[in-house]
């Protein structure tokens, strides 16, 4: 889990010194003090409302906050409703605390932005946070202070419809991605109005649900635990994170909501977070139908003691926890400290101090000019090109194109599942793209067939027989009969070239919208066959939130573009890429699968004693090759590089400790790599080069390659880089059976990569 941690450190220690010294009004210790004095003025029923948090407004919750039996509330927006609530809680109740109002801005507020997915595929942190940085304005605009995101959860099945959420498979660049959204979202100080508290979720190994199915069992090693699903939360928390939220997932036969050995040995213990966790949603109760719990009473005293200090929406805290105190059952003392927790993120917030929102930056602040840009080239940057024979794209503008797919005039699909405030009509759909690049008189439009939604349980039925909208897009030639192939084909025929939009409705991913197969739903491929049949150039451009089954397309379409769901500005992000105007640069943050049967796939896996060969008494399937369609990190440019010379510099490492949970302090040196990067095409082009490294011998097997490093390197044609990376030596290691963090002597082979499946080679020794 340390894999990150040194290269990060400086910047870490930089943001805390300008955190304390730019933006506290109070220091730590003055933060301890006031908290420390609130708490002795409340009651043990103010105790457990503090750390209670209730879904919506209505009369019967103004009147607990009046009464002092609310901490938080979650989905209240619109700075009015806010302060509303807000005053119930600072001008009515005995001691005043404020509320702090909690909402998901997982991808944007209003300004909705790529999902999760799709931007952590950009390799581009600073954007990343830029976004981020966005959405918090947007949202604290409207009241918002604390934000249920980023969601860090690595996930290797893209059945689990949760998966569009994350940053995908992989705990480094998970990392990466989680740090940059809190810092995005915190800012540099946290009390600014501008600023949301962060929470980092779901904790833990939720994205490891038996069968991809979203709420089910998770059953892991310690190792697993450790080295793949916890390091992005401990990057959030060595970010600054404020919160944490707790999963729904069982975890090795204990609930993550109920669970000390994460909440309270790792994360307190080891990694020393002094921010707060809220359960998730009616995450307590459902420890009853987990089995641990006979009742919310049993259920609250097993969340609170093993960490969850805040309750979410279950009202179980509020209810049952003064009883369980006077009963003896549960020591005071625990709910003191998770009532100082979440106080301590109140004032360092800044609550206390700005408790309101400006209800006049709600009309200024929300879908500016700026925020509409920053999401444009976030969106051109999520873009992962897999496919592009004899340079189709990027596409001459002159010339009439056939836009066609069930995806490319859906506003409301461009925006992706759980887009926070995020409006339908604010989003330009690819044929509203394409027209405005083009002019209408030079692109023709069909449909071609709805996609029906699911219904749970079932297989897809036949395409729901709706009429199509008689108004399409930017004024472009539609009808209001029903979607037909024949219109796809006649469109098809009479252009130089068909782009194809097909893919998934926004809401067949996200929570509760796990898929047992990755085929296109519905009709699609019906009119994938008859467009294909008219012979003319073929651009598929996927929109989903996950990958879907496309094994049958390299050899039937010219170009693909993986285009997830943008936001709000896809359709003039994927006219930007398909014609020019931007490049793509994007990678896949995930292995793409050829069949769903290959899943649990992801780079990082084991070598096995019989690792993967043509021959039959090797691993493998009889049947299909282990090999992912594409694999993590792969994406093409509109240019080409060259990778060479690769040198690793200086012996490296030289002290090998053994250190205990916490990991080695005390290892020293680091690797040095560089390798050379050319760009020998003919445009430039943007490169996302990787480092990866792979132990040889361990005291534990180690995955065949791990990825430490990346960089976005953008070169003219014909011009040339020698490019840096270094990883601290404590960053290579590993666990041995016992977890004890180590730093195995011997030797590493070590890759600079434009993917994690090739790249120029070469080894270091650890002496
Ligand atoms: C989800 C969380 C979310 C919460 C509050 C739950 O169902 O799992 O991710 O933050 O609801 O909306």
């Amino acid at each position: 889990m340390f894999y990150f941690r040194q290269t990060l450190l400086c910047c870490i220690l930089l943001f805390s010194f300008s955190l304390t010294s730019l933006a506290q009004q109070f220091s730590d210790t003055q933060i301890e003090q006031r908290v420390n004095a609130l708490l002795r003025k409340m009651t043990l029923e103010e105790k457990a409302g503090q750390i209670t948090q209730l879904a919506g407004m209505n009369a019967h919750t103004a009147e607990m906050i009046k009464q002092g039996k609310v901490g938080s509330i979650l989905g209240v927006l619109g700075a009015e409703n806010v302060n509303e609530a807000q005053r119930a809680a600072v001008e009515n109740s005995r001691l005043k605390i404020p509320l702090i109002i909690g909402y998901d801005v997982i991808h944007g507020y209003r300004t909705v932005f790529p999902v999760p997915l799709a931007s952590a595929g950009s390799f581009d942190p600073q954007l990343i946070e830029q976004s981020e940085r966005v959405a918090a304005k947007e949202a604290s605009a409207s009241g918002v202070k604390w934000t249920f995101a980023p969601m860090v959860d690595i996930a290797r099945d893209p059945r689990w419809g949760r998966i569009v959420e994350g940053a995908g498979e992989d705990p480094y660049l998970g990392s990466v991605v989680a740090a940059a959204r809190v810092r995005g979202f915190q800012g540099n100080n946290i009390a600014d109005p501008e600023s949301v508290v962060a929470c980092a979720k779901h904790y833990v190994a939720y994205g490891a649900v038996e069968g991809g199915r979203d709420y089910n069992t998770v059953d892991i090693s310690e190792e697993l635990l450790r080295e793949v699903y916890l390091p992005p939360f401990h990057a959030a928390v060595d970010a600054g994170v404020g919160t944490l939220m707790s999963a729904f997932n069982d975890l090795n036969g204990v609930p993550a909501t109920a669970n000390h050995h994460t909440l309270t040995d790792i994360l307190r213990d080891e990694w020393k977070f002094d921010g707060f966790v809220v359960s998730d949603y009616n995450s307590i109760h459902e420890l009853i139908a987990h089995g641990v719990a006979a009742d919310d009473s049993q259920a609250s005293l097993e969340a609170l003691s093993a960490g969850v200090d805040m309750d979410m929406a279950d009202d179980d805290y509020e209810r049952f926890i003064p009883d369980l105190v006077k009963s003896g059952k549960l020591p005071e003392s625990v709910v003191d400290e998770a009532v100082r927790r979440v106080l301590r993120v109140k004032f360092k917030a800044g609550l206390f101090e700005h408790p309101y929102a400006d209800p006049a930056r709600e009309k200024t602040d929300i879908l500016t000019a700026d925020s509409l840009q920053i999401e444009r080239k976030m969106a051109q940057e999520s873009m992962v090109l897999l496919q592009n024979n004899n340079d189709l794209l990027p596409l001459k503008k002159a010339q009439t194109v056939a836009v066609i797919g069930p995806l490319a005039d859906d506003k409301a699909s461009q925006l992706g599942s759980w887009a926070g405030n995020g409006q339908a009509k604010d989003a330009v759909t690819p044929l509203e793209g394409i027209v405005t690049k083009l002019g209408k008189e030079h692109v023709l439009y069909a449909k071609g067939v709805d996609i029906p939604p699911f219904e749970k349980g079932l297989a897809a039925g036949v395409a729901a027989p709706a009429p199509t909208s008689a108004t399409g897009a930017a004024g472009v030639e539609t009808s209001n009969k029903a979607a037909t192939i024949e219109d796809a084909v006649s469109a098809a025929n009479k252009a130089d070239t068909v782009i194809l939009f097909v893919g998934e409705l926004a809401g067949m991913t996200g929570e509760a919208s796990s898929r047992a197969s990755l085929e296109l739903p519905g009709d699609q491929m019906k009119l994938i066959s008859a467009v294909l049949a008219t012979k003319k150039p073929v651009v598929l451009v996927l929109e989903s939130g996950r990958p879907l089954n496309i094994s049958w397309a390299p050899g039937h379409v010219q170009a693909i573009m993986q285009a997830w769901f943008l936001g709000v500005q896809a359709g003039n992000a994927i006219a930007d890429v398909l014609f020019g105007d931007a490049s793509p640069s994007a990678r896949l943050p995930l292995s793409w699968p050829r069949s769903v049967g290959q899943i649990p796939i992801y780079y990082n896996h084991k070598n096995t004693g019989r690792p993967s060969a043509p021959d039959r008494w090797h691993t493998g399937y009889l049947d299909l090759s282990n090999e992912p369609l594409y694999p993590f990190g792969y994406g093409l440019t509109y240019t080409k590089f060259k990778y060479s010379n690769v040198s690793v510099k200086s012996g490296i490492v030289r002290s090998i400790t053994f250190g205990g949970k916490e990991g080695v302090r005390g290892v020293a040196g680091s690797l040095h790599v560089t390798a050379e990067i050319e760009n020998t095409g003919k445009r430039e082009g943007t490169e996302v080069v990787q480092l990866y490294v792979h132990d040889r011998v361990a005291p534990t097997s180690r995955p065949v390659r791990e990825l430490k490093g990346f960089q976005r390197v953008t070169l003219a044609p014909g011009e040339h880089k020698n490019v840096e990376f270094t990883v601290q030596a404590n960053d290579l290691g590993s666990y041995d059976p016992d977890m004890h963090w180590i730093v195995p002597a011997g030797t590493y082979d070590v890759w600079v990569a434009p993917d994690s499946a090739s790249g120029v080679a070469g080894t270091f020794e650890v002496q």
